[in-house]
């Protein structure tokens, strides 16, 4: 049986970004919040020797794994790994304009397609214990169409899936770079609280443009959930509000040197299999608008060089220590 989950908060896909470390962070700040995996192509999901570092989900459900692909068998074949892997969903890519992502045609290229979408969220639901979901546009082009928007969202929920991630902007597919696709193009919040009236037992979750996390609380009071990305990549520790605020739990998360600790506990098995990079950047965000962490960033960074994880953990435990009230 698939479990209950609230996605009332949902942490938005982000390639380079939602790490399963980046993950691990916002677990730790976040016991509540639906995270989702960073993209990953079909084909390398399946064929791939190196998708563990991707992929692994140990601990971070409730978690969707994103998937980009068009290939019915691929992704039958993705189902039933992530639900080996314990994945609470799968979902499918449908909003990624870059040039490669059209090239393997996938992403928000399929929206001109509804049949062929459909047909593959059928194909993604290979049992009753994984969801399946889809994240998508609006629409495609420079002009609002809702009749378009409608028409698609018609078709694909024949395929009985019940959730839907919608960033809710048209994606451009030529001339601007998939950076601009999350600017450039115009919010409508409209085309979503439209579409909730036509099918009220189908969870839409409203994702683009939300900037503060009271705006975020605002808007979940008026949609079925709402998907945050840059605001949590700039500064994942807002998470630490998250539970409190979107989950009645009692009280808030408190920043602490446990957070650091934990935190380096995860990756510290990971060193030397990614870059250093990679382990530390979910965290380096801490030094976001608190006073006086310029010092402590240039100490982290020439620290990074050599590797000295040791070191680094030291430097931000202080940092925790001296700046407690600064973050919480
Ligand atoms: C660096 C970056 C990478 C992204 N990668 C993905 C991705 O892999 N899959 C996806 O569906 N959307 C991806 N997105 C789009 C976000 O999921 C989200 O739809 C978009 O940023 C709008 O939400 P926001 O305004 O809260 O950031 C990415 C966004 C950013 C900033």
């Amino acid at each position: 049986m698939k479990k209950v989950i609230d996605r009332k908060f949902c942490i938005a896909p982000m390639m380079g970004y939602t790490t399963p470390y980046a993950r691990s962070l916002y677990r730790i700040l976040s016991k509540k919040a639906f995270l989702f995996t960073e993209m990953i192509a079909t084909k390398t999901l399946i064929h791939s020797k190196n998708t563990q570092s991707i992929i692994a989900s140990k601990l971070q459900n409730p978690i969707a794994l994103q998937v980009g692909g068009s290939e019915y068998d691929d992704l039958k074949k993705c189902s039933k790994l992530a639900f080996e892997l314990n994945y609470d969903e799968i979902n499918l890519n449908v909003g990624c304009p870059s040039k490669v992502v059209q090239k393997g045609s996938f992403g928000a290229c399929l929206m001109q397609d509804k049949i062929l979408v459909k047909n593959c969220l059928e194909a993604m639901q290979i049992n009753k214990n994984i969801e399946v979901s889809i994240k998508c546009r609006i629409g495609l082009g420079r002009k609002f169409n809702y009749d378009y928007f409608e028409e698609f969202i018609d078709e694909i929920l024949k395929s009985g899936i019940k959730i839907i991630y919608v960033h809710a902007r048209n994606a451009i597919l030529n001339g601007i770079s998939p950076k601009g696709n999350r600017s450039i193009p115009p919010l409508n919040y409209e085309f979503i609280k439209k579409i909730k009236s036509k099918y009220p037992h189908i969870t839409f979750i409203l994702n683009g443009g939300i900037g503060s996390i009271e705006k975020a609380l605002t808007l979940s009071k008026y949609h079925d959930g709402v998907m945050l990305g840059r605001l949590i990549q700039n500064n994942p520790f807002c998470l630490k509000n998250v539970d409190n605020l979107f989950y009645n739990e009692p009280s808030q998360y408190i920043i602490s040197e446990n957070t650091i600790k934990e935190y380096f506990n995860f990756i510290r098995p990971k060193v030397g299999k990614d870059s250093v990079y990679r382990l530390l950047s979910p965290l380096l965000n801490i030094f976001f608008g608190v006073p006086d962490g310029k010092q402590f960033k240039i100490d982290v960074h020439s620290n990074m060089k050599n590797q000295n994880f040791d070191i680094l953990e030291k430097i931000l435990l202080n940092f925790v220590k001296e700046k407690k009230l600064f973050i919480n």
